[in-house]
């Protein structure tokens, strides 16, 4: 059974023909004929009848444990067709096939699916790692310029905690992931996914404990997107979030300024949007703050944030200072006003 993003299937008409034919060669499978159109980005995960239909289809068409259900689209369709593969009949095989960035260097590796509820992210979900991951650049090409950004912040996000070569790999290498060089962008995607897949296997994978350190900047992350009603698509918060917890960095220890500039230019360069005021604490009553006791309440036990040692290097702590994040994001939105001023002097 196919569950297909809507947004790749108007990007790839002949998608639909391409899988028929293969399935026509390989007749050892056989095939749904229906496939489940689902319509691309958070919408997929805000509406319950998108569940649903995932589950109807799944009765009407008799997909069972020893079927397959395959997905093809961006993180948010399959976040939605993992969860609903995870519990149909107590849990059906399913094979992701991711078609973003983001997807195809992060989410499509991971062992997380779900939806969001309450106005929360991904309220409601499992762990259940997929059978198996493609990942095809083909369907990289047809991605908005916006989409195609978002995703490498994930990417900027790992190498800030696990591999300071691959950071500096991706400052000068910026200019052409920019300029949407495919080379570039099948390394980065590569390189990322083989940190988070080295992480999860090695690592907590079922998140038992209350460290999580691929949610580096994330806990503002979530809020942001919630805030923004989901305006601001998940990678591009997560650059915001990354540039407030590189200045918290900076702020309560001695987090060197000269990398801290290094990891704030770079955000900048790719054009993330890191100053937005959705993104500035001003005061101990922003709701932005309450991230943190959500990002908490969402994992259980004590709160944990990873910070930054060094470029390559996480940290854990325990306790975030609501005065001290309003001075990081005091300093963040200094720093970027004298960039924009001084490239403005530029020319
Ligand atoms: N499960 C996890 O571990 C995990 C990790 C990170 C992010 N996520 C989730 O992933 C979601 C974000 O995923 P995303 O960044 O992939 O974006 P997305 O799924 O929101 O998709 C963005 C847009 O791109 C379109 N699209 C997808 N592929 C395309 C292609 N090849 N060509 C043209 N358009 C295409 C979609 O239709 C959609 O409109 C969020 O919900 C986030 O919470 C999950
Ligand atoms: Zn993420």
């Amino acid at each position: 059974l196919f569950v297909i993003d809507a947004g790749v299937v108007s990007c790839h008409p002949n998608l639909a023909n391409d899988i028929r034919a293969y399935f026509n060669h390989y007749t050892i499978l056989s095939l749904v004929t229906e496939f489940i159109l689902i319509p691309g980005g958070e919408i997929a995960k805000n509406n319950i009848k998108y569940l649903e239909k995932i589950f109807d289809a799944i009765n009407h068409y008799g997909v069972d444990r020893h079927s397959y259900l395959a997905v093809i689209g961006g993180g948010a369709v399959l976040d939605l067709a993992g969860y609903a593969a995870a519990t149909a009949h107590r849990g059906i095989r399913h094979i992701r096939i991711p078609t973003t960035v983001l997807s195809q260097n992060d989410s499509g590796m991971g062992v997380k699916n779900g939806i969001n509820a309450y106005g929360k992210k991904n309220f409601i979900g499992t762990f259940c790692p997929p059978d198996g991951v493609f990942n095809d650049d083909q369907f990289l090409l047809t991605l908005s310029d916006r989409n195609w950004r978002a995703g490498i912040s994930e990417a900027i996000k790992v190498s800030l905690i696990k591999d300071a070569d691959f950071f500096h790999w991706i400052e000068i290498n910026q200019p052409s992931l920019t300029k949407r060089d495919i080379k570039s962008m099948n390394y980065l995607v590569k390189r990322c996914a083989e940190l988070h897949l080295d992480h999860i296997a090695s690592g907590d994978a079922f998140e038992r404990g209350s460290a999580r350190p691929l949610d580096f900047g994330h806990w503002s992350a979530h809020k942001i997107e919630q805030l923004s009603n989901f305006e601001v698509l998940h990678g591009e918060a997560v650059a915001m979030g990354i540039a407030l917890d590189t200045a918290y960095s900076l702020i309560t220890r001695p987090f060197q300024k000269e990398q801290a500039y290094r990891i704030i230019d770079l955000l900048l360069a790719f054009g993330f949007d890191i100053d937005n005021p959705i993104a500035h604490i001003t005061s101990t009553f922003c709701p932005l703050i309450n991230g943190l006791t959500e990002f908490r309440e969402h994992l259980g036990g004590k709160l944990t944030i990873t910070i930054l040692r060094e470029i390559g290097e996480g940290m854990e702590i325990h306790h975030v200072s609501p005065f001290l994040l309003i001075k990081a994001s005091d300093w963040l939105n200094q720093y970027c006003n004298h960039k924009l001023k001084i490239e403005k002097i530029g020319g």
